[in-house]
């Protein structure tokens, strides 16, 4: 339940405007939604005009990263090289990357080739050859404010049905993002991503999903793109969360690597894809952040 301030008060957000100039109507608004039974957010999911131009700031760094990774990614190289991109990109430009030690990770991004579905850790002998389908998931911290995308890349000449995964996932995310619509619900968003994926024959991985980003690594609400339409988190304007299907060429079991407790891999062995954007609900729809 929000907490009913004076209505000349300050408002909570920071503006310094009083509360019925500010936020109160948009409280009221997420009120009306909570007594019909909708999950809202609480107000620490709100990100102010500040908030945003920092995790703006901190996507430029993080898309900078994936612009090099693409510049030099090649059959031959070894994913360490490809962490070492990350640490020079980021360092150079004053940021953190995200990924080093979060949680006891070792490195500074994920390398998740073919059936690695996520959280791939860069090693000097994981080398990749012609064919090969990788996701580049990089993570950037820039004044405590927080960017999060990652991009898939194709090794030399991939077969068709490699690039058509690569290219649907894509698609999902665009689908999805074609949902991110003010005082909708974020089901609308994972369902459009799911659909997508079940019309081309494929899966989407249910146990991992994306999260709220931007003043933490992972905020809330926890994002599904396997949810039914009519559920999830109300999506109201400063929300910021990230579109990461991860999408299965066969079945969406997957299974964890137990000797580096990271690693998730297809059940099957068959590859699986990822994209992701970082998105900002504003009034009108959304702007995608980081990508
Ligand atoms: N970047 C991942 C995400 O999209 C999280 C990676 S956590 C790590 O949420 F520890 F594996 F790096
Ligand atoms: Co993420």
């Amino acid at each position: 339940m929000l907490k009913k301030l004076e209505r000349n008060a300050p408002c909570w957000c920071g503006s310094g405007k009083k509360y019925k100039q500010c936020h109160a109507d948009f409280d009221e608004k997420i009120l009306r939604f909570q007594m019909r039974g909708a999950e809202v957010p609480s107000r620490k999911l709100i990100k102010s005009k500040r908030d945003i131009e920092g995790i703006k700031k901190s996507a430029v760094i993080n898309m900078a990263c994936l612009d090099e990774v693409g510049k030099r990614i090649h059959a031959g190289m070894n994913t360490l090289e490809i962490d070492e991109i990350i640490n020079e990109v980021t360092y150079g430009m004053g940021g953190i990357p995200a990924d080093l030690n979060y949680q006891g990770f070792p490195k500074s991004v994920c390398t998740s080739i073919n059936e690695e579905v996520c959280h791939g850790i860069p090693a000097r002998d994981k080398v990749l050859k012609d064919g090969d389908i990788i996701n580049v998931d990089c993570s950037t911290i820039l004044d405590g404010y927080f960017s999060d995308s990652s991009r898939m890349f194709m090794i030399g000449e991939v077969s068709e049905e490699k690039q058509r995964l690569v290219r649907v996932t894509k698609e999902c995310v665009e689908e999805g993002l074609k949902k991110v619509i003010p005082w909708t619900l974020m089901g609308e968003m994972s369902d459009a991503v799911h659909q997508h994926a079940l019309k081309n024959g494929y899966s989407v991985v249910r146990e991992i999903g994306g999260h709220g980003c931007g003043n933490a690594f992972h905020e809330d609400p926890w994002v599904s793109y396997v949810a039914e339409k009519d559920t999830g988190m109300l999506m109201v304007p400063g929300m910021v969360f990230t579109i990461e299907p991860m999408v299965n060429m066969g079945g969406d079991e997957i299974y964890e690597d137990k000797k580096n407790g990271w690693t998730i891999y297809t059940r099957d062995g068959k590859p699986s894809a990822q994209w992701e954007i970082e998105v900002l609900v504003t009034e009108t729809g959304h702007e995608v952040l980081c990508w």
